[in-house]
């Protein structure tokens, strides 16, 4: 049975039914899933969690569907890598990566739809459809497949071919939108208004944003049940920043781990910046941007849960840094050649955030940090400009030999 009290307004806290709803009628804030910790306390444990699915419904009780009715393709419990090689280029002593880029569709975006498609399917909705940067609609289009249902995507028409291809072949309909994905927001919010359809991302994004938390779950588990001191989180809309920390202190709520005291650090790519613009403001409002980078999956340039996020940082003592565009590239290249780890641009936006923060001193060699890479490299190789250096030989020994003679 799930733990589920209701829906509850993040911005005036009055209490909603759990309903296809997300925003509340009086103050327009976003509504959230509240909880009854106390009844999840008692069925849930540190053993009932390893004793549990190899996955990211191992953390059931902390989510809005039973187990029995998940609708789950494989997604989560992915590896925690030490990450000695890259901690010894940045002087850290105890860095980790999140590789969350080998999900079945190969981002993150698998946790928060497999929650929304099994409570699309409990809400007898027909269609799921989604508002995408890139990865979530690949996400989607695989959840819509295994779940039976119709699926209808809309995304900005300049994504990259990984993306496209990557969704298309679970057979949805495509919507290639001409604008930015701001617009295509815009105009998802006017179809879900006018069509009884799951929006994963609009009408359902209560429940959509409760499976990021997994995030934050997973890595305490895989670090002994303790909160890292560090995490380091790509953010677009600002929503998965906010339930790494949500998830840290849901498990500490229920006595799983000790009251977490996680710096819970946001990295947004220069050209699409607008909450670290607020946060080296101070400035408690977030003013949208027109996005201009290659980290096309981080590009929202009016974030939903900005101001959210924005508390988060002050909450826990995090900073909000910006990648350079040209480092995006670099961190990508960095993170490859040091971990083996082939990450897209928003983990290139978060391994040179997190170079940032080593060489502003914000991080210490002896501070126990996670590197969440949230997606796959695969997926982006146009950012890649071109194909890295290539020796060519003819197919007989004497040639390749001249070929690799001072290879090394
Ligand atoms: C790979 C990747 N990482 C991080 C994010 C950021 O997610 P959020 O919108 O929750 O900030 C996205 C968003 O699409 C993404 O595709
Ligand atoms: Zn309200």
């Amino acid at each position: 049975m799930s733990h589920v009290k209701g829906l509850i307004c993040r911005g005036c806290s009055k209490e909603y039914p759990v309903e296809p709803i997300n925003v509340c009628e009086f103050c327009f804030g976003p509504l959230e899933v509240s909880y009854d910790y106390a009844s999840i306390a008692k069925s849930t444990s540190r053993s009932s969690i390893q004793d549990g699915p190899l996955s990211m419904w191992r953390y059931h009780d902390f989510l809005p569907v039973d187990l029995e009715e998940a609708i789950d393709i494989g997604t989560g419990f992915t590896p925690l890598v030490k990450a000695n090689n890259l901690g010894r280029v940045l002087g850290l002593d105890h860095l980790y990566i999140k590789n969350d880029a080998v999900n079945p569709t190969y981002s993150f975006k698998d946790r928060p739809v497999s929650v929304t498609a099994s409570k699309a399917l409990e809400f007898e909705f027909e269609v799921l459809a989604c508002v995408s940067t890139g990865n979530l609609m690949g996400s989607v289009a695989a959840h819509g497949a295994r779940a039976g249902m119709k699926t209808v995507i809309f995304y900005p028409s300049n994504l990259e071919q990984g993306k496209i291809v990557g969704a298309a072949i679970y057979g949805p309909k495509m919507v290639a939108v001409n604008g930015t994905y701001d617009q295509v927001n815009r105009l998802g919010s006017e179809i879900a208004d006018n069509n009884r359809w799951a929006f994963v991302n609009i009408n359902l994004r209560p429940f959509y944003a409760e499976g990021s938390k997994t995030l934050g779950y997973e890595v305490a588990e895989q670090l002994g049940w303790k909160a890292p001191t560090h995490c380091v989180v790509p953010g677009a809309s600002g929503e998965l920043h906010t339930k790494i920390w949500k998830g840290l202190e849901e498990m500490a709520e229920v006595g799983l781990i000790d009251n977490p005291k996680t710096k819970v650090h946001l990295a947004q790519a220069e050209g699409c910046s607008p909450i670290v613009q607020a946060f080296e403001s101070a400035s408690r409002e977030v003013r949208p941007v027109k996005p201009n980078t290659i980290a096309k999956s981080l590009a929202i340039g009016n974030p939903a849960a900005g101001p959210f996020s924005l508390e988060v940082l002050q909450q826990t003592n995090g900073t909000a840094t910006a990648a350079e565009e040209d480092s995006i590239v670099d961190g990508i290249k960095l993170l490859a050649e040091t971990e083996g780890i082939f990450t897209e641009t928003a983990g290139g936006v978060v391994i040179s955030g997190l170079k940032n923060l080593c060489d502003k001193g914000v991080i210490k060699s002896d501070e126990v940090t996670v590197a969440y890479i949230t997606g796959n490299g695969l997926k982006t190789q146009e950012a890649i400009a071109h194909v890295p250096d290539q020796l060519s030989t003819e197919p007989d020994y004497e040639s390749c030999k001249i070929v690799l003679e001072n290879t090394f």
